[in-house]
């Protein structure tokens, strides 16, 4: 599609492209450039660029229910994120539960990313039927546990079906039975609290539902940055010693990144960074009220189908 084309429609989506307005690519394509050049591994080389990923993090902690313990990485996308949950969850486990070779707990319904981070990560991935709603169902989640599960996974909302798992229920039971929680809001993280702002029901789904362990969150998807930004969350940031890389036994010193990539792109930590505050909390309403009149729109028009 030519950037021209974009002017049709206001807002085009999803899946692949999120674009609201050409002011808002633009401002987006301009913070990218501006550290185009720039490796956000280098915190201290780029304090500029630490400090923009700072600020995003903290505005996904405040938006996404965080309390003051909560910590965050921005990741290259929702992929990046999930890996690093199972990642950061597995080694946990291990030392903590002295579970070897641990199992994630989930509904059919949450993403491929967790059967391709889990293949990679050597950890085993159980998926329970669905209710009738489509949402994952408790009593299978329960059924399915056994001594290697460390981690429960639940969406918010499944991409398949657009629906929340029952994740104040799904969280109970994770305290229940000692197990890591991990929210995909890959899609809702930055749609669903704006949607609740403008007025519809929303049921808990981030940080501050109890037993919720972590949560990612796109930012190249509702938050309408360039695509390579996405947060992962952790209810509390003393888990990320299970998540970071560090590494001692090398010539050139020590080595140490929360990470699955080395180097990375700033440009998209920019564009995230100008982005929200572009829009600020009103902008991402405005957007959300889109969306849900064009929802309603087509709702209206299938039920007119005979
Ligand atoms: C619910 C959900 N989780 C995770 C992902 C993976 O995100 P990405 O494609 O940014 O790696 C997606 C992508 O559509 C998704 O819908």
């Amino acid at each position: 599609m030519k950037q021209g084309d974009y002017a049709k429609s206001r807002l085009l989506g999803p899946s692949y492209i999120y674009h609201y307005t050409n002011e808002l690519l633009q401002v987006s394509q301009e913070a990218y450039m501006e550290f185009f050049s720039e490796n956000a591994l280098g915190r201290n080389a780029f304090p500029s660029v630490a400090q923009l990923e700072g600020e995003v993090i903290e505005m996904g902690i405040g938006l996404l229910g965080g309390g003051p313990a909560a910590g965050g990485t921005f990741t290259s996308g929702g992929t990046e994120s999930i890996f690093l949950a199972l990642k950061t969850a597995r080694e946990w486990a291990r030392k903590e539960k002295g579970i070897d070779r641990p199992k994630i707990v989930m509904a059919v319904s949450g993403h491929a990313s967790v059967d391709k981070s889990a293949g990679y990560l050597g950890m085993d991935v159980v998926r329970t039927a669905l209710r009738e709603d489509f949402r994952a169902d408790i009593g299978l989640l329960e059924a399915a546990i056994d001594e290697r599960t460390c981690m429960l996974y639940a969406s918010a909302p499944g991409y398949p079906h657009g629906v929340f798992d029952p994740i104040e229920e799904i969280g109970a039971f994770a305290r229940k039975h000692g197990l890591w929680l991990h929210v995909d809001a890959c899609v809702g993280g930055f749609l669903a609290p704006f949607v609740r702002e403008i007025g519809y029901p929303i049921p808990p789904f981030d940080l501050s539902v109890p037993g919720v362990s972590s949560l990612s969150a796109d930012l190249h998807k509702y938050g309408f940055a360039a695509k390579g930004a996405s947060l992962l969350l952790l209810a509390d940031r003393e888990n990320q010693k299970y998540q970071r890389f560090e590494f001692s036994n090398w010539p050139r010193g020590s080595f140490l990144s929360h990470t699955f990539q080395g180097s990375r792109a700033a440009g998209p930590i920019a564009s995230a960074w100008a982005v929200m505050n572009t829009l600020g909390h009103a902008g991402y309403r405005e957007i959300a009220r889109v969306i849900m009149d064009t929802k309603e729109r087509l709702i209206a028009g299938v039920e007119q189908i005979k």
